[in-house]
């Protein structure tokens, strides 16, 4: 299963097409540039997303748009987030129009105690919104999310449960209580939810889940597992497994990203060292593995079997990019080199669609899960509210440094 994209000629060509790009460290990623670009091709993806009146999440493995599920769905939260950025971006009161009713349509969400993804999903959007236009409307959406996530968490094991296992593929492995590092993204709204209302409960979750995974998730090379099983009752590690991975002893890419982003956003919060430490470490682990490849466009897995013949994750990429433009504000150590370095091969041919191209999405070539074959060599909405957020990050601070 996991070869199967081999067969695939277009996988092929996209291969060579990536190895073969000319590389170097110093030219900048073209953030005014950039942005232009994901507003017009963002423009187009809003009008399948309105003709469709669905999210757009990415494109199917026969080429057709692929929409979020209507239940709940994980990456729902990224195209209103995306459309937030972009009124930021521009102040052009379509993108505020799109994002409210985008997120709109999956407002009753937050009462679902199914899944941990609650903050993503609402962070990303109604979060943005918030912070933008201070919509008393939007901030109690996040309050009752956030109340809904915390019943999540169990104070045996220190986390908030990510899956459920009654039910679906995560019935079948076994496990008691899974926590993903994934999880680690859920905290900043928890985080936020404290400073606006100020109620230390939200907080106190985040910090006991940080630390818990700071303690367990991660093997001595700071390389992540994908899931740490606990006993629910004694919070002991049961297993310790993949799901998206290649192995359960290997590191998959899109968690390393996860990781990194999450430790910086716990420091951001809290000012603990022991969590800036290991956003450092984590990020030394990513840029110096030697499986990166030269234009740090990480393989999925920096252990899977077929490299240099693996498809590249240009969601990690990007989660990494936003993650370490934020770290460098924070360490004596530079992760903005690399941060634009990233960005500028993310914004190359390489990856980055060429206008009405590529089903409207900004990025080629990422993975949602080789392991379920699911998402293989595909654009993502996440790799693209990522790789906006970068930009935009990038730019407030070369915008403050002029
Ligand atoms: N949180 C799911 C993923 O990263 O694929």
């Amino acid at each position: 299963m996991r070869i199967s994209f081999l067969k695939n000629l277009g996988f092929i060509l996209s291969i060579v097409s990536i190895c073969s790009c000319s590389l170097d460290q110093t030219t900048k990623p073209g953030i005014t540039e950039n942005l232009k670009f994901a507003s017009k091709q963002t423009s187009l993806l809003l009008k399948t997303a309105e003709a469709a009146q669905k999210i757009p999440r990415t494109i199917t493995a026969d080429g057709h748009m692929h929409y979020t599920r209507d239940g709940f769905d994980w990456t729902e939260g990224f195209f209103p987030g995306t459309c937030w950025y972009l009124f930021e971006y521009s102040k052009d009161e379509k993108w505020k129009k799109a994002a409210s009713h985008f997120q709109k349509q999956f407002e009753s969400h937050r009462l679902m105690p199914f899944y941990h993804d609650l903050g993503f999903v609402f962070n990303c959007s109604y979060g943005n919104g918030y912070r933008l236009t201070g919509n008393e409307q939007f901030k109690q959406t996040l309050i009752e999310a956030g109340n809904t996530l915390i019943t999540r968490f169990n104070p045996n094991v220190g986390c908030i449960r990510s899956w459920d296992v009654d039910k679906g593929w995560q019935s079948k492995r076994g496990w008691e209580f899974p926590v993903i590092i994934d999880n680690m993204m859920n905290l900043e709204l928890l985080f936020e939810l404290s400073q606006i209302t100020e109620d230390d409960k939200y907080r106190k979750v985040a910090i006991a889940h940080a630390n818990t995974t700071l303690k367990n998730h991660f093997r001595e090379d700071l390389s992540s597992y994908h899931v740490i099983d606990y006993d629910s009752i004694t919070g002991k590690v049961r297993n310790r497994h993949t799901a998206q991975g290649y192995a359960h002893e290997s590191e998959w890419a899109r968690g390393q990203a996860w990781g990194v982003y999450g430790y910086t956003l716990c420091y951001r919060y809290t000012k603990d060292p022991a969590y800036l430490q290991q956003a450092e470490k984590i990020a030394e682990y990513i840029i110096n593995h030697p499986d990166m490849p030269s234009d740090h466009i990480p393989y999925w897995d920096y252990d899977a079997p077929k490299i240099p013949y693996e498809p590249r994750d240009a969601s990690a990429a990007a989660i990494t990019a936003s993650a370490l433009i934020e770290l460098d504000t924070y360490s004596d150590k530079n992760y903005l080199t690399e941060a634009k370095f990233i960005l500028k091969n993310l914004s190359s041919e390489s990856y980055l669609a060429k206008e009405g191209e590529n089903h409207n999405f900004i990025l080629k070539h990422s993975v949602g899960s080789i392991p379920h074959n699911n998402e293989i060599d595909v654009p993502l909405n996440y790799a693209d509210y990522y790789y906006i957020e970068a930009l935009m990050r990038l730019k407030k601070i070369e915008d403050k440094a002029i």
